[in-house]
This record gives structure tokens, sequence and C-alpha cells, in this order.
């Protein structure tokens, strides 16, 4: 035996119970995340900036929880021994600043519907093989994405009435 083989390899404590494709999956969830419209917005887009606080404020939580899921994700992945690697990361998105709220809220509601999408698939694709820590987090993510859409939902419905 060569030393290297002897050497004690760095510990990976549940690689066992976590095969690469539940990191796989994690990662796609990731790159979901990091490319999402959210990731974009921020308080200087114009029409955003004019909404009202009732409408502003809950926009700023959604910007929160985007990065709040992307570190979670990131963290859950090393955790597991993987490395977060997002394939591709899309570039800024400069069209959102053109959009009246009447056009952004239900884009962005649409939005959080394919992220619920993404998140569902990948709790049918894990099945019974993904160890609970993924299952619980990827959960609450699901019912924060839910909730947000509900909220962005009425508040576009909102923006529709008033013009
Ligand atoms: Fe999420």
């Amino acid at each position: 035996m060569t030393p290297a083989t002897t050497r004690p390899t760095i510990t990976r404590p549940m690689a066992s119970s976590a095969p690469a494709a539940v990191i796989d999956v994690l990662n796609g969830l990731l790159e979901a995340e990091l490319n999402s419209v959210f990731r974009f917005m921020d308080e200087g887009t114009p029409h955003l900036s004019r909404a009202t606080a009732d409408v502003r404020r809950p926009l700023a939580e959604m910007v929160e929880t985007n990065r709040r899921h992307s570190a979670q994700l990131a963290r859950l992945i090393e955790s597991l021994g993987g490395y977060p690697l997002p394939r591709s990361i899309r570039p800024e998105e400069q069209y959102l600043a053109f959009l009246s709220l009447k056009f952004l809220l239900p884009k962005l509601a649409n939005e959080k519907r394919l992220t619920i999408q993404r998140y569902e698939n990948a709790l049918k694709s894990l099945g019974k093989t993904a160890p609970p820590d993924v299952t619980s987090l990827l959960m609450t993510h699901i019912a924060e994405h839910r909730r947000d859409a509900e909220i962005l939902d009425r508040a576009g419905a909102e923006a529709a009435k008033r013009k």
C-alpha cells in the first residue's frame, strides 16, 4: 500500500445516506433559487419604489427569503458531504425595471409556482431515499413559497383593479 491510501480520508458522516443523486437534486434547487427573479429585485426597481408599503414590504421579504433559501440549500449540501455547485447562473434581469406592478406581480406569482413545482418534483424524485433533514427543509421551503404565491396573487389582483 502507498502512504496515500493509508492516510485517513476526510470524514463525511452522511455520505452513505446521501448518494450523489440527492446532492444533484439539491444543487438543481440551489440553481433555481440563484436564478430566481427575486434575486435580481431591489428597491431601485422603479415601479417597485413607487409601490405602496404593503406591496414593498412583502416583496423585500421575498428577496430575503430567496437569499436564506439559497444559503440553507448550500449548507445542507455541504452537511451531506457535497459541494454547492450550481451549473449556471443567468445574468441580471434588466427587463424587470420596465414592468409596471400590474405586470410584475403576476410574473412573480408565476415564478413562485414554478419554484414550488421544482421543489415538489425534487421531493418526488428523491422519494424515501432522502435523509429526513432534506425532506424537512424542502417542505419548509415549499410552505414559504406557497404563502408568497398567495400574497403575490392578492397583490396582483389589487394592482389589476387599480388600473
Ligand atoms: Fe426555496
